[in-house]
């Protein structure tokens, strides 16, 4: 999750600092780059030795040893974020105040980037008014501060000031990286599920899509800062999340009318959607009755969205379609990504175990206009969706 990300860990004198093993080992197993500076308090609580370990970097203390200088203001120019976890009520008062007698404190006044810290202390020590004063000094300067929790404490008293768990901690760096940023401003349409062609009151022809690729692809595009609008066909799990526009539609007509609605406005569109070929040509307003000989139904096609929106397409707008293939994949896909003037094709096919309908992983391949070819292993569709995004990302202008 956290892949090449570069995470600056500064460590203060506090109990909670045994928390910071497990969080740099998350990190690190998650694909950040960790980098870690302690207090020389912090180093009674927890050993440099492991931390080094997990995080395949030397721990820094101090300014300089015999041989070298430690370069903080690189450090902190090397981040993307720096977070001090645990912050003690003595680094806290320091920080407030641009006192600068240790590394860490160095580190902190030189850092070009985001600051997050979470604090750690005695009940009375966190309620005591100059530590409210220190806090909203930290605030007013942009730094983040984490929620303290409520249990046991190292004084054996139980209250407020307990470190944030490795998991909240997690979150936030979460929220900073992805749920913020990056795609702020962008408008995004994607299309998910199947369509269901009526053919009486009782009876459609649909698909066993489930609608979780596009929705694992709007989740990822919303958690980058986009605006998504989704228009879903009819299924069993509906997407409820606040920044996600979710525009519900039955057949094929109906996608087709919201896409073409919503494209204009779209820097991106995501066609996931498996949408009916063909809709019956009459729709029987009662039920059909059983009959004992052979029946047909006449079928004629249903509108193609990706193909509509390729002819629309300006050349700012990406397009990006999806091929669900069961023969000759590559052929096929390929001929989708000119006959469609889409941007990208993304392969799936019937025929690799764990791709495609209803499944939670898949297994893509994607090809770009400009002759690319990018595979991918079999995954989660959330981790699909994430490679489908980190693609388009230099196209995206963002
Ligand atoms: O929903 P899930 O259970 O998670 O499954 C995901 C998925 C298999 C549905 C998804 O990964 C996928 O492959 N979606 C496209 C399925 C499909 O209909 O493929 P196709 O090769 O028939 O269509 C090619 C492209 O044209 C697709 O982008 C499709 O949305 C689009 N299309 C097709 C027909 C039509 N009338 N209008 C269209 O826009």
């Amino acid at each position: 999750m956290f892949q090449g990300k570069k995470i600056l860990l500064g460590i203060s004198g506090s109990i909670a600092a045994y928390k910071i093993i497990l969080l740099t080992r998350l990190l690190t197993k998650s694909g950040a780059e960790v980098k870690i500076v302690m207090t020389p308090a912090a180093r009674d609580f927890v050993s440099p030795l492991t931390l080094s370990t997990l995080a395949g970097n030397p721990v820094l203390v101090e300014l300089s040893d015999n041989a070298s200088w430690s370069n903080h203001v690189m450090l902190g120019r090397w981040a993307d974020i720096m977070v001090v976890a645990p912050l003690s009520c003595n680094t806290l008062a320091k920080m407030a105040t641009g006192q600068c007698d240790n590394l860490l404190l160095a580190t902190w006044l030189s850092a070009t980037c985001p600051v997050m810290v979470a604090p750690a202390m005695d009940e009375d020590m966190w309620h005591h008014p100059t530590t409210k004063d220190n806090l909203t000094k930290l605030e007013s300067f942009g730094v983040r501060i984490l929620q303290v929790g409520n249990g046991p404490l190292a004084s054996g008293l139980s209250g407020d000031g307990r470190m944030a768990e490795t998991e909240e901690i997690l979150k936030e760096l979460e929220h900073f990286f992805f749920h913020t940023q990056q795609l702020k401003g962008k408008k995004v349409l994607i299309t998910a599920g199947p369509t269901h062609e009526r053919i009486d009151p009782v009876r459609f022809i649909g698909n066993h899509s489930s609608g979780k690729m596009g929705q694992a692809l709007a989740l990822e595009l919303a958690n980058r800062g986009a605006e998504v609008t989704l228009v879903s066909g009819p299924v069993q799990q509906s997407l409820n999340d606040a920044r996600i526009e979710v525009v519900p539609v039955v057949s094929a007509q109906e996608m087709y009318d919201a896409a073409v609605a919503y494209f204009p406005f779209t820097d991106l569109a995501i066609m996931a959607a498996a949408v009916a070929d063909y809709m019956p040509v009459t729709v029987s307003a009662e039920k059909i009755k059983k009959q004992e000989a052979a029946f047909s139904i006449e079928l004629t096609r249903t509108p193609d969205i990706l193909k509509k929106l390729g002819e629309l397409k300006s050349a700012d707008q990406l397009l990006v379609g999806f091929a669900l293939e069961s023969t000759n994949e590559k052929e096929y896909a390929k001929g989708k990504l000119a006959a469609k003037n889409a941007d990208f094709i993304v392969m799936n096919s019937l025929r690799e175990a764990g791709a495609g309908f209803g499944h939670d992983t898949n297994k893509i391949t994607v090809f770009g206009k400009d002759g690319t070819e990018t595979a991918f292993p079999l995954k989660s569709k959330k981790d699909v969706a994430t490679d489908i995004v980190n693609l388009l990302m230099p196209h995206l202008n963002a």
